[in-house]
């Protein structure tokens, strides 16, 4: 874990008491030291923090990933060719679905067979829209082997039944004969998906239920004993948790429900002003500290979430889950307000960036995450419109960042006295996390959220040898910087090359508001 060491001057002093480290530094007045320990790394960071959620939720699923086999857009099996590869492309290593609200109400048998013949339903919590169940079960898994991505499934307890939670499982996961598995085959799919990944119930203090952790976890525990295990295969099975600071309903879930019925506990944070969330693309620098403000201390929150689960789990058995989180901004003018459409700008990708540090920073604790929501919905990755597709800054920072996926978190100590300050208040200008892949190769992801400053930083690398060093950035003229469907690349990664080393020290200028990841090799 890193420590942020507030009295630089005494480190400066001690480091000129070791012979060695001044005469090898290359910038003489760096405004951040940052250590990376490249030998001492004991944790994975799991390959699950950098997953997806897309719902049943404006056009995320229908548009954005489901055009159907007669679409003129290019698509197999009625899924759209160029959204597969882009995430492809940034290695989407899981995807929850099919919320979310909307998972609450879902009930999955309406959803398989002929879909012509498939019931319709309306989709109450977003927009009153009618669903008609044309992207079901077969489709979801179907997207997840084109997108070669695991499923993260979340089932209905707030409007469901245990016996159609457990014959959902049953269709999906047995290989025998039995009622679902043979239902499955008559709707053409012989082999079971062997799916991993199974939540029980989404919100279930809100739109999941309104329901107490006491309740809920009682539910939980009688829900999840008839999500069963079929063949070799093991369910993963994550609760409903928490959202914000509710430490309560963690501390309950803890204590209340047996460790190993439970794989992981959820937890929700959107980066919102509920009292005035703003537009996407058109904002104050107040307004963008204060989103700053909220994920820098996003690290805060999850430590207190973690605090109540270390204290029932010290051997950290339960994963924490953040299967929603990301920005919330006003819907796009124009367009349905229960569609959660919204643009997506460089404050984007600094929520992204700081977030995935603390993920990272965390990852003995956090195993599995989830952005909201993959395509055209809050904090997307991917904005569709008809045929024509945009990566945005956010995509840029996950697909900039898959370099840690399964690779083993170093731990670093960054000391820095810079701070972005407005007002009265004040903000560590730099994040950083730092990992070593199964090659060898050392990735240090870093992010300057400093809107007006530069920032020199030595980044001294202890236990390995340094020969080479490469590096791109993402950074724009403007925060609000977006791409559009007229100028799609105006924001995307380049080459950086401004990093000199001297022998173990890398240093390097972090120009104001960037995101870089450098590899060393
Ligand atoms: O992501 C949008 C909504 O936010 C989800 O449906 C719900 O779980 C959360 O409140």
């Amino acid at each position: 874990m890193k420590r942020i060491v507030s009295i630089f001057v005494c480190l400066g002093l001690l480091f000129s008491a070791v012979p060695g480290i001044r005469a090898q530094s290359d910038t003489k007045n760096p405004n951040a030291r940052i250590v990376i320990n490249a030998d001492l790394g004991t944790e994975v960071i799991n390959k699950h923090i950098y997953g997806h959620f897309s719902e049943h939720l404006g056009h995320c699923i229908y548009e954005g990933y489901w055009v159907g086999e007669e679409s003129g857009i290019p698509n197999t099996r009625g899924i759209r060719d160029d959204v597969v590869e882009a995430l492809k492309a940034s290695s989407i290593p899981n995807l929850r679905w099919p919320g979310g609200c909307f998972a609450d109400e879902y009930h999955w048998m309406d959803g398989i067979g002929p879909r012509d013949q498939r019931p319709k339903m309306v989709n109450t919590h977003w927009g009153g829209v009618t669903e008609d169940n044309s992207f079901g079960t077969h489709e979801f898994l179907d997207l997840c082997e084109q997108l070669n991505t695991e499923p993260y499934i979340c089932g209905n307890v707030g409007s469901g039944t245990v016996e159609e939670m457990s014959k959902w499982v049953e269709y999906i996961n047995f290989d025998g004969v039995s009622p679902m598995a043979d239902l499955r085959r008559g709707n053409g799919r012989d082999n079971s998906w062997g799916l991993t990944y199974w939540g029980v119930g989404n919100e279930n203090w809100g739109c999941g239920g309104r329901m107490r952790p006491e309740f809920y976890a009682d539910q939980y525990r009688r829900f999840a004993t008839y999500c069963r295990n079929y063949g070799d295969n093991r369910l993963r099975k994550i609760a409903g948790g928490s959202r914000y600071r509710e430490y309560n309903w963690t501390e309950v879930m803890m204590r209340d429900v047996p460790h190993n019925m439970m794989w992981g506990l959820s937890l929700h944070y959107y980066m919102k002003d509920w009292r005035n969330k703003g537009a996407a693309t058109e904002f104050t620098e107040d307004e963008y500290f204060n989103t700053m403000r909220m994920a820098v201390n996003f690290g805060d929150l999850l430590d207190g979430h973690i605090r109540v689960m270390d204290k029932y789990d010290p051997r950290e058995k339960v994963a924490l889950v953040v299967d929603e989180w990301g920005t919330w901004w006003d819907v796009e003018p124009g367009t349905n307000p229960g569609f959660l459409y919204q643009q997506n700008t460089m404050r984007d990708a600094f929520v992204a960036a700081l977030s995935l540090n603390h993920f990272n920073d965390r990852c003995s604790r956090i195993k599995m995450a989830n952005i909201a929501q993959t395509v055209n919905v809050l904090q997307a990755m991917i904005l569709t419109d008809e045929e024509k597709m945009l990566l945005t800054p956010t995509y840029h920072v996950f697909e900039m960042y898959k370099v840690h996926q399964d690779a083993i978190m170093l731990p670093l100590d960054l000391d820095s006295d810079l701070t972005y300050k407005r007002g009265d208040k004040t903000l560590p200008a730099i994040s950083a996390s730092a990992s070593m892949d199964a090659s060898g190769t050392l990735h240090v992801s870093l992010v300057n959220i400093d809107p007006g400053k530069a920032a020199e930083v030595n980044i001294e690398i202890r236990g390995n040898k340094v020969s080479a060093v490469s590096g791109r950035i993402l950074t724009a003229g403007e925060l609000s910087s977006h791409n559009s469907f007229e100028n799609p690349e105006l924001v995307r990664p380049e080459v950086f090359k401004g990093t000199k080393i001297n022998k173990q020290i890398l240093s390097l200028k972090i120009p104001a508001k960037s995101i870089i990841v450098l590899e060393v090799k």
